[in-house]
């Protein structure tokens, strides 16, 4: 037996067995996509949802060395879309029959934050008669904050951990106390225990990081058992501070390859959690995002943010569909899921399987 098909036969990866996959090339890359897709098409189905995104705004507390609206970046026009350009957002999704809505922001602890969140929530709950899933990514907030928005009717939450080497951690972020690795953990304990199906993911080829540690990435989030999982190439943003490392960084093409097999590898080793086709991926491709529905992603976030604002929700370089309002996006996306041969699931929520079986 080869070793690939001695890899598969086993129920569970070793580190070993991870490194393995992430280093295949030719064939066996190909074996990998297949076995990744068929995964995906018996545990959970040809199905790919749609979370219609909302940035709604790019205040950030935080100065993470990687990301374009840390606080530091003066470059950044800060902005906070208003109520009724959020709860258009929220219609436009619930009208189109995207069933779910992502709420994302820069990170901000304040009452005043706190408090708009919890009262978008109860809005948008109320112009949908309670039918538009909500998802949060407003990052780590007080176990308190947590439960009140869960409360409030967020019942998914997505706090990437960035990576899983706690030293790498520190050489992508600030080391101070709001930037602390175990503060982070805890925040994704929290959200557990509040009763949200939790995503977290990685980024993949970051400066100082290496195919073990992506391979270490993958037992994390086995370990911590995610529900859901947002993971995708890093890209250097010009006014941060980890831009110094360009010329040190794997190809673009190379950290596209390597978050496509990292996604295939989660698919196995997480038969029937949600993986979504991260939009990082399109800025290296333009169907990225389409590839990775082809093995292993299921979950799509189609960008609701108004238009005016995109620009300046710039994480990362090359930023795609800056210019596209969401008619255009939709259209853009149903080509192309097409094309894969999977079927978007219109009006489902979509919820994570994994989470469904744990519950029971
Ligand atoms: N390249 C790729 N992804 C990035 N993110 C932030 N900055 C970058 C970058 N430069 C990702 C982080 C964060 C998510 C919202 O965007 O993983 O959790
Ligand atoms: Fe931390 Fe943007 S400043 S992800």
């Amino acid at each position: 037996m080869s070793r690939l098909e001695d890899i598969f036969q086993r129920a569970e990866f070793s580190k070993e067995d991870l490194i393995y996959l992430l280093m295949a090339e030719g064939d066996e890359r190909t074996e990998l996509f297949k076995r990744a897709n068929s995964m995906k098409h018996k545990m959970i189905g040809n199905k790919v949802y749609f979370r219609g995104l909302i940035e709604f705004s790019n205040i950030c507390d935080k100065d993470c060395l990687y990301c374009g609206i840390r606080s530091s970046n003066k470059n950044v026009t800060r902005y906070h879309a208003t109520d009724e350009e959020i709860l258009y957002a929220a219609k436009y999704a619930y009208e189109n029959d995207y069933a779910s809505v992502v709420l994302q922001s820069g990170e901000l602890e304040t009452p005043g934050f706190v408090n708009r969140v919890d009262r978008l929530l109860k809005e948008i709950k109320k112009i949908s008669n309670g039918e538009l899933g909500i998802t949060l990514s407003c990052g780590e907030q007080s176990e308190e904050t947590y439960k009140r928005w869960f409360e409030s009717g967020a019942h998914r939450y997505l706090l990437r951990i960035e990576t899983s080497n706690e030293d790498l951690y520190y050489r992508i972020h600030p080391k101070n106390e709001k930037h602390d690795y175990a503060k982070r953990l805890k925040a994704l304990e929290s959200l557990r225990k509040c009763g949200y199906q939790v995503g977290s993911g990685v980024m993949v080829g970051l400066p100082f990081q290496n195919v073990e540690d992506l391979a270490e990435d993958l037992l994390f989030l086995k370990r911590i058992d995610v529900d859901m999982c947002g993971l995708g190439p890093f890209l250097e943003h010009e006014d941060t501070p980890l831009y110094q490392y360009k010329d040190q960084l794997w190809p673009k093409l190379k950290r596209f390859d390597m978050a496509l097999k990292m996604l295939a590898c989660l698919r196995l080793l997480m038969p029937d959690i949600n993986i979504a086709a991260a939009t990082a991926l399109q800025a290296i491709d333009p169907v990225g995002r389409e590839k990775a529905v082809t093995l292993g992603a299921n979950v799509i976030m189609p960008n609701l943010t108004p238009c005016e604002y995109r620009e300046e929700y710039r994480l990362y370089e090359n930023k795609p569909c800056l210019d596209e309002d969401a008619d255009m996006c939709r259209n853009c996306l149903e080509g192309r899921i097409a094309l894969t041969g999977d079927e978007i699931g219109y009006g489902e929520w979509g919820d994570s399987l994994h989470f469904k079986e744990r519950k029971r």
